[in-house]
């Protein structure tokens, strides 16, 4: 299968299929289907969304977001599960930092479902001031939910 391969918009190079992320991920894991993947990826939308909306409305109203914090997003490619791995330490430690009131378990397994493999984690720095704290959990959120919703399952060659 193949990915884009228009060669001005990396965007849309990385975008690949989720045909291709199985043949990727069958090598490591079993036989996911095009539609459970689909799937896991509608709800990471919709759950990643009301987290955001839910803890900027409750716990950080009015904060900004902390624009030098790289926080990757991913697209259906051979980098993928580096990348949603370290999305994964960053939602993982959102949730540590904010005492669980953004309780950011379930979407970290649903990824575990769409990686395909065990890539190391990596170790980012974390903030020690609560209002800090504050403002890098609502950012995690945020960037995380619009990477999600950015992100554009297909079942066949894009
Ligand atoms: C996580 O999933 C469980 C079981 O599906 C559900 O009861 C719980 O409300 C979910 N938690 C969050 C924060 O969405
Ligand atoms: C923003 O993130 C950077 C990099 O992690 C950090 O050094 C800085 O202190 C953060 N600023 C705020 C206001 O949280």
């Amino acid at each position: 299968m193949i990915c884009h391969t228009g060669p001005t918009k990396p965007a849309l190079v990385l975008l690949c299929c989720v045909g291709t992320w199985l043949a990727i991920c069958s090598l490591s894991f079993g036989a996911p289907t095009a539609t459970m993947i689909k799937t896991i990826l509608e709800l990471l939308k919709l759950e990643s969304k009301e987290l955001y909306e839910d803890y900027s409305k409750k716990d950080a109203d009015g904060l900004p977001t902390n624009e030098s914090l790289q926080l990757p997003c991913f697209t259906l490619g051979y980098e993928a599960s580096t990348s949603i791995s370290t999305i994964q330490v960053y939602l993982e430690t959102a949730k540590r930092l904010s005492d669980n009131r953004a309780d950011t378990t379930n979407v970290t397994k649903r990824l575990d479902d769409i990686r395909c493999s065990n890539p190391p984690k990596p170790s980012i720095s974390e903030p020690e001031d609560f209002h800090e704290r504050k403002i890098f959990t609502l950012t995690v959120l945020k960037r995380f939910s619009d990477c999600m919703a950015k992100l554009e399952a297909k079942d066949r060659i894009c």
